[in-house]
């Protein structure tokens, strides 16, 4: 494993200039994904950005049958779209919510989400959290007592962006699976961590952003519908690839999850997407994950027995988000001393997940979240300056 690290790192050009313990924010590109990406760019310079799309039809098509793959499901269930959040809106507003329908959500909801379901609540939706278990995950058998008839949505976090619980997503899908409830996976932080299988999870939505895990250029990600659904769903807003002016008072609107797409889109993005997909597809996504859940539980360990430092990961899987704070030392005032010795972290706060940090009593936690490519020197010196840290 080791040397196929060492190949990996070498293959990573950050890696020689920071120590990036911010895979979860925007992780580091490998050289073929920015090749990729950089070539199109230049392609489109050379000869035109209409015209170099057509040139590379194929690959461009190519990436819903990556983007399928590392998700086991059909590539017409998939939508390529600008990051999580708008993939996510374009499905969760299509949902036709209405007065006295409800929408069950996790302790550790992104706040976008959540902003989202406070809008629906303007419109006489209402907006419940799903008590979690002892450890701090969404309780399944809760979740199962507050199910009936009202329940339009069930919207989960896989992973928050302020720790490494892991929610048991499958088990919460077989709760969904009783129900008319549509399933919502916010799979924005185990993309290109932990291996995703939209059937064995049984949700009906999911959505990330490249640039995570899966280490892809920013400004692109997608959305998988559940092809039973898609036809079910009316996007909030459409354009003339989601729909066809058929005639002079009438349109069809496409029946894959292109309807949820834009005309118009970052190509080189969706490239170097494609190529990131299939680099972790190639490394294999239960190596990666094994790999991460080690390197993660080392560094949360090593953290936790530094003097001062407390870790503030729940859940009963930990992934490679390590999040914690030093006492007497503020997060943001930790996150400089990192920055000014080239170590990558950021500062989680109260905004993101409110529900999760207001119940801990939490308002700023140093997030360092780590990947495949780190290394046992670069855990050795992160936990050697915060424990210089004073
Ligand atoms: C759990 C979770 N959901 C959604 C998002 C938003 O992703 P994007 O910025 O690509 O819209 C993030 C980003 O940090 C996240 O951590």
């Amino acid at each position: 494993v080791s040397v196929e690290i060492d190949r990996l790192r070498r293959e990573t050009p950050g890696c020689e200039h920071v120590i990036h313990f911010n895979h979860a924010g925007s992780s580091l590109m490998p050289a073929p994904v920015r090749d990729a990406t950089v070539r199109y760019i230049e392609r489109e310079a050379e000869i035109g950005g209409y015209e170099t799309a057509d040139e590379y039809q194929e690959q461009l098509e190519a990436v819903y049958d990556s983007t399928a793959r590392l998700l086991n499901a059909s590539r017409n269930e998939i939508a390529i779209v600008e990051n999580a959040t708008r993939g996510w809106d374009m499905a969760f507003y299509a949902v036709a919510f209405s007065s006295g329908d409800r929408i069950l959500t996790s302790h550790s909801e992104y706040a976008s989400n959540v902003l989202a379901f406070y809008q629906m609540r303007e419109r006489g939706v209402s907006v419940e959290t799903i008590p979690n278990d002892e450890y701090g995950q969404v309780d399944v058998s809760a979740l199962a007592a507050m199910m009936d008839n009202r329940v339009k949505a069930i919207s989960i976090s896989h992973m928050p962006t302020n720790g490494g619980l892991l929610q048991p997503a499958a088990e919460i899908g077989a709760v969904a699976r009783q129900s008319k409830a549509i399933y919502i996976l916010d799979a924005c932080q185990t993309a290109g961590q932990v291996p995703l299988d939209v059937e064995a999870i049984g949700c009906d939505v999911l959505t990330a952003s490249g640039r995570k895990f899966l280490r892809s250029p920013r400004g692109v990600g997608f959305l998988y519908v559940r092809e039973s659904l898609i036809e079910q769903l009316n996007p909030p807003f459409i354009d003339l690839l989601a729909a066809r002016w058929t005639s002079r008072d009438g349109y069809t609107m496409r029946t894959d999850a292109r309807r949820f797409e834009n005309w118009e889109r970052n190509f080189a993005g969706v490239i170097g997407m494609g190529v990131a997909i299939d680099y972790a597809l190639d490394l294999g996504m239960p190596a990666i994950w094994q790999r991460i859940l080690e390197r993660s539980g080392l560094l949360r360990s090593r953290l936790s027995s530094i003097p001062g430092v407390q870790t503030h990961d729940l859940g009963e899987i930990k992934g490679g988000i390590v999040t914690f704070t030093k006492e007497g030392v503020p997060a943001r005032a930790v996150a400089d001393h990192l920055k000014r010795q080239k170590i990558n972290v950021v500062v989680s706060t109260v905004f993101s997940t409110r529900f999760d940090m207001e119940d801990r009593g939490l308002s700023e936690i140093v997030r360092a979240s780590v990947h495949y490519i780190t290394s046992d020197e670069e855990i050795d010196r992160f936990c050697e300056e915060i424990n210089f840290l004073s």
